[in-house]
């Protein structure tokens, strides 16, 4: 007994950023971003915070899922970018919400709502749980260094959400870290001892883009094979694959080494950028809300990013 997605919800901040705007301070073209990434534009937060995405996203799961907040009995939110590291965005949440559930946050980057999923299935599978509300939230613009043009370009902010049941529809999944600071890392601004002497990290985003991309691309289409070799489910029958919506090539390349159809491929990033831990459920919620998914579907989620970490899972619909 694991668990089964009863209904999802999305919040983006409305202010859009077009690559258009960002060449106005930056130097760089909606030419490059687009055929670098498949980005044209992304949300960003003026007053947003990754809590107040997190909240409205949550709040349109319940809604959808027919579900007050006093029946959830834990929330759980994936997140590298909550305003505060204590509480945790997940308590934030329950507080707004009114609940009064256990709540916590999980920390693996744009792993992140993979690895959270996989949390939660064991308190499921101990029975712990009946419904749990997961969400990943992000603001990752507040660590991006809006001077460097390498990272600037490719993220957003936004927040999505699934609200999960006690179910037997989760049924494979993988986990991976290779523990390094060298590829990807985000120093905190504060706990340097007032001792210290040395030169403090600038508390941003520090990448490097081609060794993430070349890691991605391998971890994305062997992460995928392994999970559905687990579940025992043909790539013919695969649904649909929502992965981290990092950038398009890295899903092009991907499909390449994959025998899923490429149109089975979800993409919303030319919309949203790379909203780290908040792209799958973002991109499972405009599926869902659209109409597109029918239950019984087989669906793939595939993570990859800090830590470094990836991780990808199968369920039915
Ligand atoms: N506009 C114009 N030119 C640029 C820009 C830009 N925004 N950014 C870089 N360039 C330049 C570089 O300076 C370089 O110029 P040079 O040849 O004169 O030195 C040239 O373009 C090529 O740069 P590359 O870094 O080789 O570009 P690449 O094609 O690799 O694209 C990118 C860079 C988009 C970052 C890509 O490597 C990528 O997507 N990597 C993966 C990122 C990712 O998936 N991150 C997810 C995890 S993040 C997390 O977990 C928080």
């Amino acid at each position: 007994m694991s668990f089964r997605i009863i209904s999802t919800g999305s919040y983006v901040p409305p202010r859009v950023v077009t690559n258009d705007e960002l060449a106005t301070f930056l130097d760089t073209s909606d030419q490059w971003i687009t055929e670098r990434t498949g980005v044209k534009e992304r949300r960003i937060c003026v007053t947003e915070t990754a809590s107040t995405l997190a909240i409205e996203a949550g709040r349109r799961a319940l809604q959808a899922g027919n579900t007050r907040p006093e029946e959830l009995d834990m929330i759980i939110a994936a997140t590298v970018s909550g305003e505060y590291i204590s509480p945790s965005v997940a308590c934030m949440v329950q507080e707004a919400l009114g609940a009064t559930c256990p709540a916590m946050d999980v920390s693996a980057a744009c792993s992140g709502f993979v690895f959270m999923l996989d949390t939660v299935a064991g308190f499921f599978v101990r029975g712990r749980v009946k419904k749990v509300l997961v969400i990943g939230a992000e603001q990752l613009s507040r660590v991006v260094d809006w001077q460097d043009r390498n990272t600037a370009v490719i993220f957003g902010d936004g927040a999505g959400a699934c609200l999960l049941e006690a179910g037997d529809n989760y049924l494979a999944s993988k986990l991976y870290s290779r523990g390094g600071t060298d590829v990807i890392k985000i120093p905190t601004s504060i706990g340097i001892s007032p001792f210290f002497e040395g030169e403090q990290e600038r508390p941003l985003i520090h990448m490097k883009g081609q060794e993430t991309f070349r890691f991605a691309v391998s971890a994305m289409a062997t992460d995928i094979q392994e999970v559905l070799e687990a579940a025992q489910i043909d790539q013919s029958e695969v649904a649909y694959v929502v992965p981290h919506q990092a950038n398009m090539r890295i899903v092009d390349a991907a499909k390449k080494r994959l025998h899923i159809p490429p149109e089975r491929f979800a993409v919303n990033m030319d919309r949203y950028g790379n909203t780290s831990a908040a792209s799958i459920p973002i991109m499972l919620d405009e599926l869902n809300r659209a109409d597109k998914l029918t239950r019984g579907d087989i669906i793939v989620m595939s993570a990859f990013g800090g830590g470094l970490s990836s991780g990808a899972c199968v369920l039915r619909w």
